[in-house]
């Protein structure tokens, strides 16, 4: 047992950047770049992969083309590709597409809720259900994502008594995985206990995942005090890809990278490969046409820019 006590064994790391990393970029990469990116997640490992959105174009138009998007992806046993359905027009849309896993999303605020989503807290709570049972009789696997449950960009801190009120609402429609979002990242590891312990009295500890934002370089500490918790899924994008349209200061989410490279420091497995992880980050970079702000990426990137220049030097 390490001085943190016993940890999980092996951690399942639930791949966002194409989603919540591209929704929320300027420049709308094509089609068939978006694939060669999930690819290389897929060869460097990953095993669950949000691809894309199926919500209304007006409101996400980087994620217009989730039906051939999903056309492009090769078909493997071992990889599960999701993706977010707001409303029972996007899971017709999911649905024909052949989405194997639909992740329903809500706030636990009203005025996140709002911005986001046009609906109110209790008005999404039905909708989620709606499409929870039509996603099920559809056979999918249903994911509940909840927002805003450290903080809120309209409403402030978030009390933990609200975001227990919520999870009783939805603990029933039917959800394997519930996902709770920093969505603007301003937790810190005491919230982030206290979140856990009281959203695992409703919802079992193996059903509950992290969704972390990095805005304020917090997002690995909170990963910390869920893993010592038992948490064993946590969303992470490729180079710290990401952040949410409708939360102003929402910037991305905990690199793969720095969780990956933490995980397997401390003898936690996840089944991927960093240095690939390091090159699909390479590769995310070159996309998107910035440095992104994963720091292991940049560490390894770095490094390798020295071993080049040394061997130069050598010749
Ligand atoms: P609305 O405008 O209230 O919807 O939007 P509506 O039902 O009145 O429809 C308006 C138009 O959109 C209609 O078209 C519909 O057909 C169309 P028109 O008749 O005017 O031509 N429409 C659709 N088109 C395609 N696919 C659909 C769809 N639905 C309606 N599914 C709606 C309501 C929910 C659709 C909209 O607000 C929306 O799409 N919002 C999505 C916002 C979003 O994706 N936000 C980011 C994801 S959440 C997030 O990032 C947080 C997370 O990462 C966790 C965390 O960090 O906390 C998950
Ligand atoms: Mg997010």
């Amino acid at each position: 047992m390490s001085v943190l006590g016993a940890l999980p064994k092996r951690v399942e790391v639930y791949e966002v950047g194409p989603r919540d990393g591209l929704q929320n970029e300027l420049r709308t990469l094509p089609t068939a770049d978006k694939a060669r990116l999930i690819e290389a997640l897929i060869a460097a490992g990953e095993k669950r992969i949000e691809v894309s959105s199926f919500v209304s174009p007006r409101w996400i138009p980087q994620l217009a083309d989730a039906e051939k998007l999903l056309g492009l992806l090769p078909k493997r046993a071992d990889v599960t590709f999701t993706a977010l359905v707001p409303n029972l027009k996007g899971l017709e849309r999911a649905a024909s597409a052949g989405l194997e896993e639909a992740a329903v999303f809500l706030s636990v605020t009203e005025s996140h809720s709002k911005k986001n989503i046009n609906k109110s807290v209790a008005e999404a709570v039905a909708a989620a259900r709606e499409v929870a049972q039509g996603a099920r009789a559809a056979g999918m696997r249903v994911r509940c994502y909840l927002s805003t449950v450290w903080g809120c960009p309209y409403e402030g801190l978030v009390p933990v008594s609200r975001v227990v009120e919520v999870v009783k609402q939805i603990a029933d429609i039917g959800l394997y995985q519930l996902s709770l979002g920093d969505t603007i990242g301003v937790g810190t590891p005491n919230q982030t206990a206290q979140i856990v312990g009281e959203v695992s009295k409703l919802v079992p500890l193996e059903q509950i995942a992290l969704h972390l934002h990095d805005t304020r370089g917090t997002a690995l500490a909170n990963a910390l005090v869920g893993l010592q918790l038992g948490v064993t899924t946590f969303d992470s994008s490729i180079g710290g890809l990401g952040g949410c349209p409708y939360a102003p200061g929402a910037a991305g989410n905990l690199a793969t990278e720095d969780l990956v490279f933490m995980l397997h420091g401390m003898g936690v497995e996840t089944g991927i490969d960093l240095k690939k992880l390091v090159e699909a980050g390479e590769l995310a970079q070159e996309l998107i046409g910035r440095k992104l702000s994963g720091k292991y990426l940049q560490a390894a990137l770095g490094e390798r820019e020295k071993q080049a220049a040394r061997a130069r030097a050598a010749e």
